[in-house]
């Protein structure tokens, strides 16, 4: 993809699902990739699983790798995650936020320590990482891309999931602030909201027959996304064939948000 090739790129949350395929096909379009990875006790093993995966799979493709552990919602974590890859490759020119959480809970009884959270890990991590970002692009004088990796609930309300949806929210206005602030100095900033991923953030419906039919039963498409699909239109906002492009986001989504329910005319038959 024009653009891409011998550029560097920093994916956040990169070690497993969207985030790992993120980082796969930057590699695939030749670019050097920094892995952030994030270790909480509870999932070591499978996080150093994923990660070992795609750390080989962005190696086969020969291009530089550099494995960088950070939890997104510590300042320090990120200053020292930037600091390493910039003594590393002296340059950075895309940044892909990508780590995001998300916890379930009657909105009335959601614990505000979870709710905090997730906005920090999703919102306030993703502008930390941004800022840095935009910083080094200044700084250099350098053309650069960010593309915050969202979520349908960007727009959909999503009971439950309230400090989730908060969040994406948050993302949007994150995306179309920094976009306008840095238009005028050659800094794009895009997202793409997905629609039902196939990834281990839905662990909880992929492997039940039986919820995954009635998740896909409300996708117009009839199928959930994969995050191959998700990766692909990450890097075409980084590329040259979108350098006309800033401020959008662009759901990825199988149609989830041309409201399903109205797919018949029941509203006015
Ligand atoms: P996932 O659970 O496989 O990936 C999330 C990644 O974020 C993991 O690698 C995790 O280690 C990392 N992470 C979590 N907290 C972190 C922290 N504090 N610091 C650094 N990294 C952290 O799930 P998935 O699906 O790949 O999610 C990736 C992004 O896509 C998330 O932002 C999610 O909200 C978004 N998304 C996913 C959808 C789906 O259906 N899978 C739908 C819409 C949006």
């Amino acid at each position: 993809m024009k653009g891409i090739q011998g550029k560097n790129v920093l994916v956040t949350g990169g070690s497993s699902g969207i985030g790992q395929q993120i980082a796969i096909k930057f590699a695939e379009y030749g670019a050097n990739v920094a892995i952030n990875y994030y270790r909480n006790r509870e999932e070591a093993e499978e996080t150093e699983e994923a990660l070992q995966v795609c750390r080989q799979k962005v190696q086969q493709q020969g291009v530089d790798d550099l494995l960088v552990q950070a939890d997104v919602s510590k300042k320090a974590d990120v200053d020292r995650m930037f600091d390493t890859v910039l003594e590393a490759w002296g340059r950075l020119d895309f940044l892909i936020n990508n780590a995001g959480i998300q916890i379930a809970a009657d909105s009335h009884e959601l614990d505000v320590e979870k709710f905090t959270r997730v906005i920090s890990t999703n919102t306030i991590g993703a502008f930390m990482c941004a800022q840095r970002a935009i910083q080094h692009f200044l700084a250099e004088d350098k053309p650069g891309a960010i593309v915050n990796v969202s979520s349908v609930h960007q727009v959909i309300p999503k009971p439950r999931f309230v400090g989730y949806t908060v969040s994406k929210g948050g993302m949007q206005n994150l995306t179309r602030t920094l976009a306008l602030e840095y238009a005028g100095r050659n800094i794009r900033v895009n997202g793409i909201g997905p629609g039902a991923t196939i990834t281990p953030i839905n662990r909880a419906w992929i492997d039940d027959p039986e919820k995954r039919e009635m998740v896909v039963s409300h996708i117009p498409m009839g199928r959930a996304g994969e995050a191959e699909e998700m990766a692909e239109v990450t890097a075409f906002l980084c590329s040259d064939l979108s350098a006309y492009i800033t401020g959008q986001t662009i759901f990825v989504d199988g149609g989830l948000t041309l409201y399903p329910d109205f797919r018949t005319a029941w509203s006015s038959e």
